[in-house]
């Protein structure tokens, strides 16, 4: 699964440069999931671009709200479901830090979204927290949004360390690899049936860094942002993806 977060970014210009170069440059799939989450204003476009040239990219929502009515600027998950979203971003942490969203605000756009949509719940520590050797416990309190929650879709996690976000860092695959398992493990427990996430891993992923991520074993897909922006570059992300996990 390789999933694009195009953030505040793009126009209709930029749009149309993409699916050029992406089809220009990506290679024939096997049913990997292709996501892209375009700002909102913009889903509706990519959606109808995608499936005119026949292309199995999915859209989704890069967020949505708690709720609906006299909320300005907010765009609810009736609005989502209604706008061909096969998934949302909740709790990334941009919103975290720079719209103060907290865990229980998280806990209910997941329940919310989780038996109508796939959500795609974003956790990872800052690099204080990594230096101090918390990165366990830190992970351990944002996973406690779905304690208790019964998910009878699928669910999806991505690892997203705050310090490797738009940084050009990133950790060791290998750390990468047992922090998913660890993942993992605390979903299974804290899940009322046992759910099984997959688990992919965001920050500074980029076509000459992704084999060594999508070579570990419980490493399912990336959550992409600036080098999901342009269209060879994304096309190249999921062709490395489908030579190695397919
Ligand atoms: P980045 O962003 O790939 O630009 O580091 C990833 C994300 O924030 O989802």
């Amino acid at each position: 699964m390789i999933v694009a977060n195009w953030k505040c970014n793009g126009s209709k210009t930029m749009i149309d440069a993409w699916f050029k170069n992406y089809i220009k440059d990506s290679e024939e799939s096997n049913g990997v999931f292709i996501g892209i989450a375009p700002p909102t204003i913009y889903i509706e476009r990519v959606a109808n671009i995608a499936k005119k040239k026949s292309l199995q990219i999915k859209t989704g929502s890069q967020d949505i709200d708690i709720s609906s009515g006299a909320r300005t600027g907010a765009i609810s998950i009736e609005m989502i479901l209604d706008n061909n979203c096969y998934f949302s971003i909740i709790g990334h942490s941009e919103r975290r830090e720079l719209f103060s969203e907290n865990n229980i605000e998280i806990r209910q756009k997941i329940i919310k979204i989780m038996d109508k949509t796939l959500p795609i719940l974003c956790v990872g520590e800052t690099l204080e927290d990594n230096k101090k050797d918390f990165t366990k416990d830190v992970l351990r309190e944002q996973l406690e949004v779905i304690n208790n929650l019964e998910f009878n879709n699928k669910l999806v996690i991505a690892y997203e360390p705050v310090w490797a976000i738009g940084s050009g860092l990133t950790p060791d695959p290998k750390d990468i690899n047992e922090i998913h398992k660890f993942i993992k493990d605390v979903v299974q427990s804290n899940t009322n049936n046992s759910a099984n996430p997959s688990v992919l891993y965001g920050g500074s992923v980029n076509s000459a860094n992704a084999a060594s991520f999508f070579n570990e074993d419980y490493v399912d897909g990336a959550l992409v942002g600036g080098a999901a922006l342009d269209g060879s570059s994304f096309a190249e992300i999921v062709n490395l993806f489908n030579g190695i996990k397919q």
